[in-house]
């Protein structure tokens, strides 16, 4: 069929599409992972991973999905019985608050709507009344991928202190590392928890834990049972550049290239090209008459967009139509929403001809579908894009200094 030939656009919100130089730099013999040569390249990669996450923390990095660093982050730092604040966001925060369940971990979990981010006044309110400092953990998702709405991360920690509570924060940025403005060191975050296959650009299969000293402290005598992902282990054998298990060799290769271009673009003008994909995928959504999920701008991610369809629409429907006649994955409503919403994914490795052609595939999809909506949402986002400019385009030569 016609709509297979050329490149799939794959426009969900992670996994992202992979760049060229990074699928080259994995198309290479796997190597000693014992070798000497080995141990420089980690030690490289965990040096160049410190610019990626703004931290002077270490960082340990899992052959994992994204959901091996969620768990890790809980059974380095709690004990059986011990009690976490978790926030409703999404899905997301759903499916690791049931995690923690299942961990033995008891979950004060603060609801929410779907279309807002962690509260900090509800934070507060619950860390307050903890006079016996039972909470041991905040846990937040910066970006709930289900919904598109980014947590205000610096306004928790403000809360978590105006409180006076000396609970850890731990933060999940699996969809916002290397996006989304993040500051774990600024923010005092204790563990932050990220995954490859979204800003990073690479395929899935590697995750990453943060660690700040209060959470390194707290793990020496947190009694969850840990083998895999024990920190301590991991954390010893990083010193000389080495892992305490096969690591995953070849996406190693590729995270050095992926380190590479986002020193290269700068982190700053890799958050200001999200950011503008956002709006002018958002100025298309307003044009096309629907609503985007996220209610507060304040909290509009960058990463993705969730559309939510006029009742008696089907979301899925409406995707199933764009893939197959246009050749493009969009992000499925998950949870609560699912058949509600569809997500664009607007991350990774993407400019503004990508997400021309992912908004027309939209609005010639909802035209296919019989959605109502008005014409003009590719146009309005056209006009932004051919206007409005980043820091990145106007300092095209200030190139910062990668990694060899
Ligand atoms: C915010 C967030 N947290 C956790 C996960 C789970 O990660 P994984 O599917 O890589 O295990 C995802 C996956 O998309 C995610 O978007």
């Amino acid at each position: 069929m016609s709509a297979n030939r050329g490149r799939h656009f794959l426009q969900i919100p992670g996994p992202t599409n992979v760049p060229d130089r990074i699928l080259r730099a994995m198309d290479r013999a796997t190597m000693d992972h014992r070798s000497p040569e080995f141990g420089r390249l980690t030690l490289e990669i965990l040096q160049g991973l410190k610019q990626i996450f703004k931290t002077t923390n270490p960082i340990v990095v899992f052959p994992a999905s994204g959901t091996g660093a969620w768990e890790a982050a809980l059974v380095n730092t709690l004990s059986p019985g011990d009690e976490v604040l978790m926030c409703e966001t999404g899905q997301f925060a759903a499916l690791w608050q049931r995690m923690a369940g299942k961990l033995g971990i008891k979950v004060d979990f603060l609801p929410s709507d779907w279309r807002h981010g962690a509260d900090p006044r509800a934070i507060e309110a619950r860390l307050a009344a903890d006079q016996g400092h039972k909470i041991k953990v905040v846990a937040v998702v910066h970006n709930e991928t289900s919904t598109g709405v980014t947590s205000r991360i610096g306004a928790v920690r403000q809360a978590m202190d105006r409180a006076g509570h000396p609970a850890l924060l731990m933060v999940d940025t699996i969809s916002s590392l290397a996006s989304i403005d993040y500051r774990p060191d600024e923010w005092g975050v204790d563990v932050t928890v990220a995954g490859s296959q979204k800003g990073l650009m690479l395929p899935p299969g590697l995750s990453f834990n943060a660690i700040s000293d209060k959470a390194l402290q707290a793990s020496k005598s947190a009694k969850l049972a840990k083998s895999y992902w024990a920190w301590d282990e991991m954390l010893a054998s990083n010193k000389a550049g080495f892992f305490p298990y096969t690591p995953a060799t070849n996406l190693l290769y590729g995270l050095r290239e992926a380190i590479n271009m986002l020193l290269e673009e700068g982190l700053e003008n890799v958050f200001a090209r999200h950011d503008r994909h956002a709006e002018a995928t958002r100025r298309a959504v307003r044009a096309w008459g629907l609503e985007i999920l996220c209610v507060d701008p304040e909290e509009y991610s960058s990463t993705l967009t969730a559309v939510l369809l006029p009742a008696n629409h089907d979301a899925d429907k409406l995707r199933k139509i764009i893939v197959e006649r246009f050749n493009m994955s969009l992000g499925a409503g998950l949870g609560k929403v699912q058949g509600k919403v569809f997500r664009i994914g607007h991350l990774g490795d993407f400019n503004d001809l990508m997400l021309c052609g992912t908004l027309c595939g939209v609005e010639m999809g909802l035209e296919s579908a019989g959605v109502p909506y008005k014409k003009g949402g590719v146009d309005a986002a056209m006009a932004y894009l051919a206007t409005a400019t980043t820091n990145q385009q106007q300092s095209v030569a200030k190139v910062s200094v990668g990694l060899k």
